[in-house]
């Protein structure tokens, strides 16, 4: 399938079959989400992948009670850094000299620039400049799914404070975002499964300037 016909056949499913989705495929979208890229390449997030049935079940009620979470094979949970710290920065200041062989004493400039950004923004400020980088994760996770024709759900329906409790975040550092059901669709059951796309048309969309 071409990107488009795979966009086109990806919709936001509201029933799962339970089906498990091999593990190579979803090793395939969890490493286009680590190739998202990133404002400063700093990727101030992390995902979970739960896999465990006993979760997920617990995870549903948080979620508005929506029936994804509970019949996909993986849940990802995309969580921001809840600030952007010193301590992040020299540990992504040392990761890059490494990477590119290089000393860190040459990234000296970078990480200043770093350091000034975070430090003249206040936590939360921080945490939703983590959080607009994770939802570019997001949608790159949303690609991958449907061009490995796995179904995936994005979805900001639930509470992140119980959720962050629940998964004990906080102690992370993290605070929870968006997340993400993978699976398969449950076709006969779900009421969107057959119903076109609805999308704002192009002259409206897209503008010349
Ligand atoms: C950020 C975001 C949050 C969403 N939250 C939910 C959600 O909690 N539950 C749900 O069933 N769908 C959710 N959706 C799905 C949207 O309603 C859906 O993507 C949109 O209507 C377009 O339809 P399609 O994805 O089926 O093409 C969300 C989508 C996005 C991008």
């Amino acid at each position: 399938m071409n990107i488009l016909d795979s966009l086109k056949w990806r919709y936001a499913s509201k029933r799962m079959n339970g089906q498990r989705v091999p593990s190579d495929k979803v090793e395939t979208i969890l490493e286009a989400i680590r190739l998202a890229p990133s404002s400063m390449g700093l990727q101030p997030y992390s995902v979970l992948v739960i896999k465990d049935e006993e979760l997920k079940k617990q995870i549903r009620p948080i979620a508005m009670n929506q029936a994804q979470i509970e019949e996909s094979s993986h849940l990802l949970v995309f969580a921001a850094w809840d600030n952007v710290t010193p301590e992040h920065i020299e540990e992504f200041i040392q990761h890059t000299a490494s990477v590119r062989n290089m000393p860190a004493e040459a990234l000296a400039d970078f990480k200043n620039s770093l350091l000034q950004m975070a430090a003249g923004r206040t936590q939360e400020q921080n945490f939703n400049w983590a959080a607009r980088q994770a939802y570019i994760a997001f949608g790159t996770a949303l690609v991958a799914a449907a061009a490995e024709h796995v179904d995936a759900t994005p979805m900001e329906g639930f509470d992140a404070a119980v959720l962050d409790e629940l998964l004990n975040l906080k102690e992370k550092g993290l605070r929870s975002v968006t997340l993400m059901p993978l699976g398969y669709r449950d076709a006969d059951n779900d009421w969107l499964a057959k119903l076109p796309k609805v999308r704002r048309q192009k002259e409206k969309l897209f503008l010349e300037a």
